[in-house]
């Protein structure tokens, strides 16, 4: 018998990930923020059982029992098994909870499924199961098991998932953390999350990761995907704002515009997303300020900054977004170290 718990944040990329092959293997590599204040709680109590061939758990979300998540748990399990073979001989009670809002339109797998795989590694860690990786990395393999952008929540900072060329020990099979050199700008950078749609996603990321298999424009996308990471390398090491600001724009519009001429195509983005982006845009215009934004697959926008700017943004957040935001919430966090365990 025993218990575990881990506190693992979101991340918010700044190269998409958006296409998979077999086995959470991503079309092409990612880099994200670690976030700070949005993280998920989890903790992993498990008892001895007899070994069976099915697995045994419950699970509650927020102190209530939740069924509505089991098939996930479930499907995780499955893909896991190879890796954590005790699984099917313990009975496992899972309890989690959110600092973010319950339906609140952020994607809770980057932080739920790297929590519990913080946990399941913990746990093997203590059964001595045999592995040679070091403890994070195995917890980003099985993360990526989970949710493939969880692979990067198990470190702080930036993050690469997915090979590249020229960032050394990338990897499709788990996340590493960015070692490039990085200009204090971006030290404490932060992340506006403006709540635009609290409603479940009508297409979700695994349908959306789909429809890049047979995409006409994938190829040239992937290829984009590289492409723009390396140019971020320098822009990351200059600290040019401007052109960081350019990059993470174009990144998230093509991702919605993979999904807008995907087919079946859809759109995830609402009309308050669209209003968001351009007040962004009017008022880095008028005011100079350098304030950005990005998104996830959904209709929230994330507006990124550095630090130096807060108290203006803290204002235009106040005065022109927080009208449009659903419920007039928004999130204000920041770059974060990464998980704890508790
Ligand atoms: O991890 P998934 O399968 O939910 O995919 C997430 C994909 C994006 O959030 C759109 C991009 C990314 O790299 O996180």
């Amino acid at each position: 018998m025993g218990k575990v718990t881990w506190q693992s944040p979101s991340n918010i990329a700044l190269v998409k990930y958006w296409g998979k092959y077999e086995n959470q293997i991503p079309a092409n590599p990612s880099i994200s923020f670690t976030l700070n204040s949005s993280y998920t709680t989890t903790s992993l109590s498990w008892e001895a059982k007899e070994k069976t061939d099915d697995f045994s758990f419950e699970l509650f979300f927020e102190g209530k029992a939740e069924e509505s998540f089991k098939p996930k748990i479930e499907a995780y399990f499955k893909r896991v098994h190879h890796l954590l073979p005790f699984l099917s001989e313990f009975h496992f009670t899972i309890e989690t909870s959110n600092t973010f809002p319950h339906s609140s339109g952020i994607a809770s797998s980057a932080s739920g499924l790297s929590a519990l795989s913080l946990c399941m590694a913990s746990l093997a860690k203590s059964l001595n199961i045999p592995h040679d990786e070091d403890f994070y990395r195995f917890a980003s393999t099985l993360s990526r098991l989970g949710s493939g952008s969880a692979s990067r929540s198990v470190y702080g900072n930036l993050v690469v998932w997915g090979k590249h060329a020229l960032i050394e020990n990338s990897s499709d099979h788990f996340a590493v953390p960015y070692t490039g050199e990085v200009h204090p700008v971006f030290e404490n950078f932060q992340d506006y999350i403006l709540l635009v749609d609290k409603g479940e996603k009508k297409v979700s990321s695994t349908v959306g990761h789909g429809l890049m298999n047979n995409h006409p424009y994938a190829m040239k996308r992937f290829e984009q995907a590289h492409t723009n990471l390396n140019k971020l390398k320098s822009i990351l090491a200059e600290g040019d704002l401007e052109a960081f600001g350019n990059l993470v724009e174009s990144e998230a519009l093509t991702l919605h515009g993979m999904m807008l001429t995907s087919n079946p195509y859809f759109i995830l983005m609402k009309p308050n997303t669209l209003r968001i982006i351009e007040e962004i845009w009017a008022f880095r215009e008028e005011t100079k300020t350098p304030v950005y934004f990005t998104l996830d697959a959904g209709a929230n926008v994330h507006m990124l900054f550095p630090e130096m700017v807060k108290n203006k943004v803290d204002t235009f957040a106040q005065t022109k977004l927080v009208g449009l935001c659903k419920d007039e919430e928004y999130i204000c966090d920041q770059i974060g170290n990464g998980p704890k365990q508790l």
